[in-house]
C-alpha cells in the first residue's frame, strides 16, 4: 500500500528520535520513499547520516542552504509529500505549528504543504497534560491535522505516564490508513482470527497451531481500506492492528456468542479462526493430579460450527470462511463453502511450506459460489489480505481503483 508514496519525516528533538530510524526502515521495507526533515535539535540525538544512509536520499536540515538548489528546497519538499509525518513531534513544534510560526525548515515545510499531517508527540506527560499544549492539539486537530496519541509507560525524564512515542509499527500502520484507498468506507467488516482453547482444567487446554496472523492481516488491511473493522480473536502473542475494535476471547463458545452479537453490524464477515472442533465434556475445577490415574481419557464434545450458524442468517451480507486442510483440498473447500453457505472460501494445505499456521506467507486457493477458483502464488499474509479484500470489493460493487 506504500510502496512508491513519498512521505516526508520530520523528526525533532527528543530521545524518541532513536524510533525514527526503525518507522524509517518499515517505510522503506514497504517501498515508500523517504524525505527526511531533522530540527536542529534531533540531530543532538541521531545523526542525519543514519537517515540518510537508510532512505538514500539526502536528509534535509537547512532552511536557507536548500535555497541554494536550483527549486526552492522547502517547497519542493513540502509539494513532493504523499504523507507528511513527524515523529517524534516535540510540544515545540506542534506550539509553533498552531500559531502560524515558520522558522525553521521544519515548520515552513509544515507551513508549505498540502499533504495529510500525522504528529505523533512524545514528550513528558506534564508537559502533554498541560492546558497549553492542549489547546495546541484541539486546534491543529480541528483544522484537519491528525495526531497519534502517545502511550502510557516509564518515560525518560523518570516520569511514569503518557508520553512515550508509540511503536514504530503502529506509526507506521497509522500512516498505511491515512495513504489507503478508502474503497471499504462505510462497511463494516468483522473478523475472527486464531485458535480457541478449550479447558480440561485450570492449567490444560485443547488448541491448534494457529497464531492468527492471517486474521489479523486481514483486519488490519480492511481497517486501511476504510471500513469500520470488528476483531474478534482468540488467544495470540500478536497486538491488535491499530483502529479496530478489539474482542478477546477464548473458547469456541465464547467466540460464537461475540461473533452472532457483532454479526448484527457486520456488512463483511470473514472467519478466519481456527476453532477448537471439540471441547471436553466436563472441565475438573481443579488441577487434574496424576498419582490418581495410570491413564486418562478425556470426552470430548463437538462445538458449535460458528461459520456454519452465522451462513443461516447471513441475509445480505458477504460471508467468507477459510478451510485448512491436509487432503482433497478443493474438494472439502467446496463441501464447506455450499454446506455453510457462503459466497467465498479461502483453502490452503496446511501441509505445504510456506503456507498454514504461524508462518508469515500463504498459498491459498480462492473458491467462489459459481465454481470459479483462483490459484494465487505463495504471497506475504499482508498481500493475501489485501487481493482477497479486492475480490470482496468487487462483490459489494465497489472494485478497488489503484
Ligand atoms: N469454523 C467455525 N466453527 C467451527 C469450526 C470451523 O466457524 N467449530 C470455521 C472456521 O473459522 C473456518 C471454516 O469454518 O472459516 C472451516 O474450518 P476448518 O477447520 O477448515 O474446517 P471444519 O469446518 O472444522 O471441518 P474439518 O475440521 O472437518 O475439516
Amino acid at each position: 500500500m506504500l510502496k512508491g508514496k513519498k512521505i516526508v519525516l520530520g523528526v525533532c528533538g527528543g530521545i524518541a528520535a532513536y524510533k525514527a530510524v526503525e518507522l524509517l526502515r518499515l517505510y522503506v521495507k514497504a517501498g515508500a520513499e523517504i524525505f527526511v526533515v531533522m530540527t536542529r535539535s534531533a540531530q543532538e540525538f541521531v545523526t542525519p547520516l543514519t537517515f540518510q544512509t537508510l532512505s538514500g536520499n539526502p536528509v534535509h536540515t537547512d532552511l536557507f542552504s536548500l535555497y541554494q538548489e536550483r527549486e526552492i528546497g522547502h517547497i519542493s519538499l513540502a509539494d513532493r509529500a504523499d504523507l507528511f509525518v513527524v515523529a517524534p513531534a516535540t510540544a515545540n513544534v506542534i506550539g509553533k505549528v498552531a500559531a502560524g510560526i515558520a522558522d525553521d525548515l521544519l515548520t515552513t515545510t509544515l507551513m508549505a504543504t498540502k499533504a495529510s499531517v500525522l504528529f505523533v508527540p512524545a514528550m513528558n506527560v506534564n508537559m502533554w497534560e498541560n492546558p497549553l499544549y492542549r489547546q495546541n492539539e484541539e486546534k491543529l486537530s480541528a483544522l484537519g491535522y491528525h495526531f497519534l496519541e502517545p502511550v502510557t509507560g516509564a518515560l525518560a525524564c523518570g516520569w511514569e505516564g503518557k508520553g512515550k512515542l508509540p511503536d514504530p509499527q503502529a506509526i507506521f500502520e497509522e500512516s498505511e490508513w491515512l495513504l489507503g484507498n478508502a474503497d471499504l468506507a462505510g462497511e463494516t467488516v468483522l473478523v475472527t482470527a486464531g485458535p480457541t482453547r478449550e479447558e480440561l482444567d485450570p492449567v490444560r487446554f485443547l488448541s491448534n497451531y494457529s497464531s492468527g496472523k492471517m486474521g489479523f492481516a486481514i483486519a488490519r488491511a480492511a481497517r486501511n481500506r476504510g471500513a469500520r473493522v470488528i476483531l474478534i480473536a482468540g488467544p495470540t502473542c500478536l497486538n491488535p492492528p491499530c483502529g479496530v475494535e478489539f474482542h478477546a476471547v477464548v473458547s469456541a463458545l465464547q467466540m460464537r456468542d461475540a461473533a452472532m452479537a457483532w454479526m448484527e453490524d457486520a456488512s463483511i464477515v470473514i472467519k478466519a479462526a481456527a476453532v477448537a472442533d471439540y471441547r471436553p465434556v466436563t472441565s475438573s475445577r481443579e488441577k487434574i493430579k496424576k498419582e490418581k490415574t495410570r491413564e486418562m481419557t478425556v470426552h470430548y464434545q463437538k462445538n458449535p460450527d460458528i461459520l456454519a450458524e452465522l451462513g443461516q442468517v447471513k441475509g445480505e451480507r458477504i460471508l467468507v470462511g477459510f478451510a485448512a486442510e491436509t487432503e482433497d483440498l478443493l474438494e472439502n473447500a467446496r463441501k464447506k463453502l455450499v454446506e455453510k453457505n457462503l459466497d467465498l472460501i479461502v483453502a490452503n494445505d496446511v501441509t505445504q511450506a510456506g503456507a498454514g499456521f504461524d508462518v508469515d506467507t500463504n498459498i491459498v486457493r480462492l473458491l467462489y459460489r459459481d465454481g470459479a477458483v483462483e490459484d494465487l502464488p505463495q504471497l506475504s499474509k499482508d498481500e493475501v489480505a489485501h487481493i482477497l479484500l479486492d475480490r470482496i470489493a468487487v462483490m459489494r460493487g465497489k472494485d478497488r481503483e489503484e
